[in-house]
């Protein structure tokens, strides 16, 4: 099983750790620490996991069963108040927790464990430095026999090989600081890597399943990736959650609200800079010829309830996101384009654009068949391609929305 598998970033970048170095040379050393540790916590987006104060108790649906997170507070009794910097450090770079405990994937340690020793140590800080709050939670509730830690053993040894991620010389500065952002503490392939049957992440960011969510192809492919996108498409995009091409939904919103709106610029020029620079996948696969009666049916339920708001050229309007040419509409899987449209869903809304506009559900209204056919029709019409859809993806949707 792996974090992914749930339903819920130059000059500028050396001016800021220049910044960085001061803030530390002028402040208590304790309260430098627990400040920048608090950075690398959003960076990792505890806060999205445990909690808003770190308490736990947020439900993670996993294909194996429900986990829920425990509580990381410093509370003694209920969190971890007993745990030592050694007992930190093992628990984030190898998932082992205090007695030899196998700690389950949901926790992203195959990320957390790219992260140096110093961002660690002072996250350590952070962490013993917020309020410890007393409240148990009853963590496992996998599934026999993914309830038993010990199997983790097993998972560790096929999947999990602990390294750090060496500089890479022929690139620039800005791109190393962006792929150890994106492949560690940020963790973006959690949920946009594939899976093996086990559910462990492979090491691509061409789009993967989540519970009811597709998270989208991140790679240079210019119909299912980011390949049409420029460097502050993307940084936009991380930064208020919209941009000209898609706006942030779903487990992406609570990515944007709890994590990377709040990163430091340079931050997110650098993972623009890493993300950019991948190579482009082989895309979803062959599109619907025009002829097809799936798309012709589609065509008509399209007529009907949504050229209202995306136009019937598909491009949208100031507040409408465009169909034509959006990536979420093509991926290889049509997971999140039929979530859209049967449980509807609010776009988010950051202090940089305040109004995040609502697409209505079309559960009451639209049978499978019909979604089916109208996802068929915008996957395939103003030059987008991509295979067709069945009624069984939407009505697994229905069922997980
Ligand atoms: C994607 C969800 C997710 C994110 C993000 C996440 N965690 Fe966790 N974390 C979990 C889950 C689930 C567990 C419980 C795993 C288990 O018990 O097998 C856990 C367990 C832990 C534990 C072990 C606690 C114990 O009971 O011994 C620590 C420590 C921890 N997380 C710290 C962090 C920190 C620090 C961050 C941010 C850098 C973080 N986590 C981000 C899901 C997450
Ligand atoms: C908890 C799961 C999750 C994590 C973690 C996550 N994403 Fe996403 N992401 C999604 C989902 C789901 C979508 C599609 C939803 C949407 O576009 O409304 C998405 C959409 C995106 C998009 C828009 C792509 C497009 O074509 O519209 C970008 C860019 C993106 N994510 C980048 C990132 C980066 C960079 C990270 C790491 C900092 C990250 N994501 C971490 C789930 C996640
Ligand atoms: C009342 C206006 C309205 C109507 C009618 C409407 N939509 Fe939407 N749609 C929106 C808004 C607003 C969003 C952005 C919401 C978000 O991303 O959370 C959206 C988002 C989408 C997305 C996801 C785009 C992305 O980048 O993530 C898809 C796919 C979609 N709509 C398809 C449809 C289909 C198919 C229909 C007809 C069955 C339809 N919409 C009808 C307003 C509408």
């Amino acid at each position: 099983m792996s974090s992914s598998l749930i339903s819920r970033s130059g000059s500028r970048l050396r001016s800021l750790m220049a910044f960085a170095t001061v803030a530390l040379l002028t402040a208590s050393p304790a309260f430098a620490a627990s400040n920048a540790g608090k950075y690398q916590a959003v960076l990792g987006d505890c806060e999205g996991c445990h909690g808003k104060n770190l308490a736990g108790g947020v439900a993670l649906e996993t294909p194996f069963g429900k986990l829920v997170t425990p509580n990381i507070t410093p509370d003694r009794e209920t969190g971890i108040g007993t745990y030592s910097l050694e007992d930190f450090r093992k628990a984030m770079t190898q998932g082992v927790g205090p007695g030899g405990k196998l700690l389950y994937p949901a926790m992203p340690y195959p990320y957390y464990a790219r992260m140096r020793d110093g961002d660690i140590a002072v996250l350590w800080s952070y962490i013993r430095s917020v309020k410890p709050v007393k409240q148990a939670q009853n963590v496992n509730q996998l599934r026999f026999p993914f309830n038993i830690r010990f199997a983790m053993h097993g998972w560790n040894l096929l999947y999990f090989q602990p390294t750090a991620l060496a500089p890479d010389s022929a690139k620039s500065a800005v791109w190393n600081r962006g792929r150890y952002l994106v492949e560690g503490a940020a963790h973006c392939g959690a949920c946009h890597a594939p899976k093996n049957f086990l559910g462990a992440d492979k090491p691509v960011l061409t789009g993967g399943l989540l519970q009811g969510w597709y998270a989208p192809d991140l790679t240079g492919n210019k119909v299912s990736g980011i390949g049409n996108w420029s460097g502050d498409d993307i940084v936009d995009y991380l930064k208020t959650g919209r941009n000209a091409h898609s706006i942030a939904s779903g487990p992406m919103a609570d990515v944007v609200e709890n994590s990377t709106m709040n990163m430091a610029g340079g931050d997110l020029v650098a993972i623009a800079t890493y993300l950019a620079d991948l190579p482009p996948s082989g895309g979803p696969g062959g599109g619907v010829d025009r002829r097809d009666m799936q798309l012709q049916a589609g065509a008509r339920v399209y007529r009907m309830n949504c050229a209202a708001c995306h136009g019937l050229d598909g491009k949208g309007s100031a507040i409408f996101p465009p169909l034509a040419g959006n990536a979420n509409v093509t991926q290889a899987l049509a997971d999140t384009a039929a979530r859209m449209v049967v449980a509807g869903s609010k776009a988010v809304a950051t202090p940089a654009a305040p109004t995040g506009p609502a697409m209505p559900s079309f559960a009451w209204k639209l049978d499978d068949a019909q979604v089916a056919n109208v996802l068929t029709y915008i996957r395939n019409n103003w030059g987008n391609s991509a295979p067709a859809v069945e009624a069984a993806v939407v009505e697994r949707v229905r069922a997980e929305k």
